[in-house]
């Protein structure tokens, strides 16, 4: 049998509930109301899970406990004799990650002309961008407007958004999606060929682009197709484990580790563009992640030893709607288009407990109450959860539409005997996406010279939290952005003799602060094997 008894038991209080939780329209949360809900059951707020950074730009500072691991670790060339003379690739543009950021930025970069290359520790393409799946956010439709969708951004990042990224955010956002869709996104389409858009969470306006639910994997595919067609040179398996610096402290390339042998090289440029990612498989707090395999926060490690600051490195995104059943997709994203198509979030009581559209902050503490302090979670065996009533979708909309719309969801859990369109399912948070990075100004340049960063690794666009489709829209928008300020100023910069002295001088620092450790950084891999102690 699929489902527990206890879940049977509980999936029919969802279905007896079912109508009239459709007509039903759950009320707003108060601002205060919201506060509280965040304050006492977030994981942001748990304080035994934070420490205080001791050493680099950000000292004093809060962070989570394995992200500070990661940032006081040993560097992986530590003790390595590194002949910075003998540069093994050259180029006017270095991009570290193949993700959708990496590859706007390379594209960019070399339609400016400039001599670009990638280094990508796995394959180009295994990135948070190919697992997208909701869609991406623009205001390019009648009755929308980038100052609508500003209001947005900064609403649902607790206005502590870095002002002069949103504005550049929402402003180039029509942009983005016209280049997509010229580069060859399929996008959802009507008849008459306008862009189908819905709603996400914390929208006023239905700007959500989408290719059904797989948008981040069909935007990686065109993204891929064009760094390929171009031949922009991809190193791949090929993880960078150092900035390199000039001497006069400008980043001038990287230290590269061949993943397989682990042999160093060097690769030298005159300038730098950080593209790596997100941070899921750190594991925060002993979360499961819908994040891909390689997300360990690395360029915040690689930034933050050449000297460059963190923002908001205290904040990271639940998506409320993480598998929580079956176990073979635990942790997997629902996305919040289910929620976007009227699929409700009910309680083990088949109550709907809240708007299904709150912010995703809210969300996600919102479940956490159901399952702890209110008792109304369902037990899975790996820990509680609530529904997402799926069948509403097609009650909603008509037969097919779930099939039509959400074909991958609907794949997915296929595959373990579950039908979305008949059964609710079963979901509780993972963790998605870290709110925080590294501090660029709006030409993408951290406070280190020529040093860029775009994508996941930035801190600053979304504030303490992101709304859907704005993470796919900021890789476009800041990953071109950085590849056309790099190349330009690749063609102006001068670089000197190179220098790794800043890796010594940070190794210096930990020891002075008394730091003693076993760690090395940056991570690059999740280790998953099991801790078992000899008899
Ligand atoms: O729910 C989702 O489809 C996720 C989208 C996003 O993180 O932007």
């Amino acid at each position: 049998m699929i489902f527990t008894q206890e879940m049977l038991e509980s999936m029919k209080k969802v279905e007896a509930a079912r109508e009239a939780n459709i007509a039903l329209e759950p009320r707003r949360l108060t601002a205060e109301e919201k506060e509280k809900l965040l304050a006492e059951y977030h994981p942001d707020y748990r304080e035994d899970a934070f420490g205080k950074i001791t050493v680099g730009p950000n000292k004093g500072e809060k962070a989570p406990k394995e992200l500070i691991e990661m940032l006081q670790a040993h560097s992986r060339i530590s003790g390595k004799n590194i002949d910075l003379n003998k540069v093994d690739y050259e180029a006017d543009v270095l991009v570290i990650g193949g993700g959708g950021a990496g590859s706007s930025a390379a594209i960019e970069a070399h339609a400016a002309g400039a001599k670009v290359m990638i280094v990508t520790k796995l394959r180009i393409g295994d990135a948070n961008t190919m697992m997208a799946e909701g869609g991406i956010q623009a205001a390019d439709k009648p009755g929308d407007s980038p100052a609508q969708h500003y209001l947005d951004v900064m609403g649902g990042g607790h206005y502590c958004n870095r002002p002069e990224l949103v504005e550049k955010l929402v402003m180039d956002g029509p942009i983005a999606i016209k280049w997509l869709n010229e580069l060859g996104v399929e996008f959802d389409k009507a008849e008459d060929g306008t862009m189908i858009t819905t709603h996400g969470g914390g929208t006023s306006r239905k700007r959500m682009h989408a290719a059904a639910d797989y948008s981040g994997a069909e935007i990686m595919r065109t993204l891929r197709d064009e760094v390929l067609n171009r031949q922009i040179p991809v190193i791949d398996f090929t993880a960078a484990i150092e900035i390199i610096k000039d001497e006069d402290g400008k980043a001038a390339g990287a230290v590269l580790m061949n993943m397989e042998t682990g042999e160093l090289k060097v690769a030298r440029a005159k300038t730098v563009v950080i593209a790596t990612g997100g941070a899921g498989r750190m594991h925060y707090q002993g979360f499961p992640t819908s994040n891909h395999y390689g997300a360990t926060a690395d360029g915040l490690v690689l930034g933050y030893r050449a000297g460059a600051k963190l923002l908001y490195q205290d904040t990271l995104q639940y998506h409320p709607t993480g598998v929580a059943y079956p176990a073979q997709i635990f942790g997997a994203l629902v996305t919040e288009k289910v929620r976007s198509m009227g699929a409700k979030l009910i309680n083990s009581e088949g109550e709907a407990y809240i708007h299904p559209l709150e912010t995703r902050d809210v969300n996600a503490a919102g479940v956490i109450r159901e399952c702890t302090t209110n008792g109304k979670g369902v037990n899975t065996g790996m820990g509680k959860a609530v529904w997402l009533d799926t069948p509403m979708i097609d009650m909603i909309h008509g037969k097919g539409t779930l099939e039509k719309r959400l074909p991958a969801m609907l794949r997915m859990y296929l595959k373990f005997g579950i039908d979305m369109r008949e059964t609710p399912i079963l979901i509780y948070p993972t963790l998605h996406y870290q709110n925080g990075g590294l501090e660029i100004n709006k030409f993408g340049e951290t406070c280190v010279e020529n040093l860029f960063v775009a994508g996941e690794a930035v801190g600053g666009i979304h504030g303490r939290n992101r709304l859907m489709g704005n993470s796919l829209l900021d890789i476009i928008v800041f990953g071109r952005n950085a590849g056309q300020q790099a190349a330009a100023r690749a063609k102006t910069t001068t670089t000197g003799a190179l220098t790794l002295k800043h890796v010594c001088e940070y190794e210096q620092e930990m020891k002075e602060a008394g730091i003693e450790t076993e760690a090395v950084s940056p991570k690059l891999l999740p280790d998953y094997t099991r801790k078992v102690e000899r008899i």
